[in-house]
């Protein structure tokens, strides 16, 4: 159900995207449209005045959508997502309430395993220690020994959640690197084992034979806390763990502490609680690599995933069925 289509809607926009032709298209359509141009995000007072009287919204992943917030603007009835993730939107409440939801799959999915696969080059092979160690003037001219890493080719990689994204760190790293590939994840996928080189394993095993592990999986009730304490002592010594998904999905304490060991490196590009500051304890680490949410950031995949946000919600208020529901 699309709901009571008028001609002309009014339809909100959370956050600047990074093609102004997404915010032209929509108005293009005859929508009134009220666009925030803020690179911050908006706080929840700001998003609520924002949204009170729209019937749509077109989202970010830090814009909280709840039953309180669906409450306090009850002509919302689309919500575009800005992102393949959706933990942002409470969609029970949305189902409740019959708001539609929309995402933005596919579109990332290249740019994200890149940056993934960045995070593992970063952290392997020490490249972020390697630009302090230059900068800061405490290099003292070639050494055998100085910041050895990790030889990816031939060592073993372990994805945590074979979706889209984990697919594609499974070309880049099996097919282009040369790693041997493991995988789990809930329903196991046979038929894709062969042509990416992967076997699959339950999570702990996964975690006790895989060199470098990298994180794909959506955040749910189900994979909260997945990662913490007892299967981060499961870690090979000299292991490279990465988290291109969502922070929640690991036990920060505990990978904190997993780091301060000394004993495992870590590529993160999301967090518990975002933003963090310099006084978080991540930052005092040096074998761990951080980057601000970014995994998406590339020009062609955040344009893409503006306009298939506005595919969306032009679909929904135009009455069709949006090329990519989630509700
Ligand atoms: C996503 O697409 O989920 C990214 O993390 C941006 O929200």
């Amino acid at each position: 159900m699309t709901g009571a289509v008028r001609a002309s809607c009014r339809l909100a926009v959370s956050a600047r995207l990074p093609d102004p032709a997404c915010v032209e298209r929509l108005r293009a359509a005859g929508h009134e449209v009220i666009a925030r141009d803020d690179p911050e995000p908006a706080s929840p007072e700001a998003l609520y005045s924002l949204a009170k009287g729209c019937d749509g919204l077109l989202c970010v992943a830090v814009d909280r959508i709840d039953g309180p917030f669906l409450d306090a603007c009850p002509s919302i009835r689309w919500v575009a997502n800005f992102g393949v993730g959706v933990d942002n939107v409470d969609l029970a409440a949305a189902r409740a309430r019959g708001v539609r939801v929309t995402n933005t799959p596919a579109v990332l999915t290249e740019a994200v395993a890149d940056h993934c696969v960045g995070l593992v080059l970063a952290a392997a092979r020490r490249i972020v220690e390697g630009d302090r160690l230059v900068r800061d003037g405490g290099w003292r001219g070639f050494q055998t020994d100085l910041l050895l890493g990790l030889d990816l080719t031939g060592a073993t990689l372990g994805l945590v959640g074979l979706g889209a994204i984990g697919q594609a760190v499974a070309r880049r790293l099996v097919g282009g690197f040369g790693m041997r590939g493991l995988y789990t994840q809930r329903h196991a996928r046979p038929d894709l084992e062969s042509s990416l080189g992967l076997e699959n394993a339950a999570l702990p095993e996964l975690l006790g034979r895989s060199d470098v592990i990298t994180v794909h999986v959506p955040l749910t009730e189900e994979t909260r806390g997945l990662i913490a304490a007892p299967e981060l002592a499961l870690l090979r010594d000299g292991a490279v763990i990465v988290n291109v998904a969502r922070g929640p999905v690991f036990d920060e304490q505990a990978l904190v502490a997993a780091l301060a060991t000394g004993r495992i490196r870590a590529g993160l590009d999301v967090f518990a609680d975002e933003p963090i500051g310099a006084d978080h304890p991540l930052c005092a680490l040096p074998n761990v690599v951080l980057t601000p949410h970014i995994a998406s950031a590339a020009h062609g995949a955040r344009s893409a995933m503006g306009h298939l946000a506005v595919d969306n919600l032009l679909a929904l208020a135009g009455g069709r069925e949006p090329p990519t529901a989630v509700v």
